[in-house]
């Protein structure tokens, strides 16, 4: 997505050749005219699936699953990380860790809001060891709903969780993907389509 890429070329910051900081519109203050445009760009990809629910990973996943949500006409719902006292009722849960920020946690899904029933899509804002996603496969799973693919704002094809998802047969539409970074420099691969 041309939109997306130059918001990356121009405000993101390649802090080394791993980790990328989009702090000034995706993960710390939201740019909601891009999101708008990211989720209609979801929204309209997968617009032929019958998608019944769009799933997310909090935090940063939010802004663009409530977009492609609203494209679709169709709730979202955000995996919690945290065990919530308030989240008493019937719940499904896994562990992530994360490579990246090194640490642990346990996702967790009410089975009252995904059933059987749902043709889900799972939006994310990154994809890099694809841990997280991974996790919200496995408790869809769980309640057996039907995964129609996962939408990834940023793609770091570089590491391995794009090639860990198409090996499990789950489409990946990453809007902007990233073959290399250096210290100050950011090369792309070819978006999909
Ligand atoms: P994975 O899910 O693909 O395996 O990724 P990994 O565990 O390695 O990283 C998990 C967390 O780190 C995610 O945030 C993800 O968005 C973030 N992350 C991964 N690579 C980058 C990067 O290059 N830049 C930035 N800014 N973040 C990155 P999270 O823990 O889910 O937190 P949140 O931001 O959604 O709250």
């Amino acid at each position: 997505m041309k939109l997306l890429e130059d918001r990356i070329r121009n405000e993101g910051i390649a802090l080394s050749d791993q980790i990328l900081k989009v702090d000034g519109f995706i993960n710390h203050q939201v740019d909601p005219f891009l999101m708008k445009e990211i989720g209609d760009e979801i929204g309209r990809h997968f617009d032929e699936k019958n998608i019944t629910k769009v799933v997310t990973i909090e935090s940063s996943g939010i802004s663009p699953a409530l977009m492609a949500a609203m494209y679709l006409n169709v709730p979202m719902i955000i995996l919690k990380k945290q065990a919530s006292k308030v989240l008493n009722e019937d719940v499904c849960q896994t562990n992530v860790t994360s490579f990246t920020k090194g640490t642990s946690y346990e996702l967790t899904l009410s089975k009252k809001y995904v059933t059987k029933e749902d043709n889900v899509l799972i939006v994310d804002d990154f994809m890099a060891n694809g841990e997280a996603a991974f996790g919200a496969v496995r408790l869809l799973e769980m309640v057996d709903a039907k995964i129609q693919g996962v939408a990834i704002l940023i793609e770091k094809s570089f590491q391995p969780g794009r090639e860990r998802m198409d090996k499990l047969g789950i489409e990946v539409f990453s809007l902007a993907r990233i073959a290399k970074m250096e210290k100050g420099n950011i090369t792309f691969g070819k978006a999909d389509e």
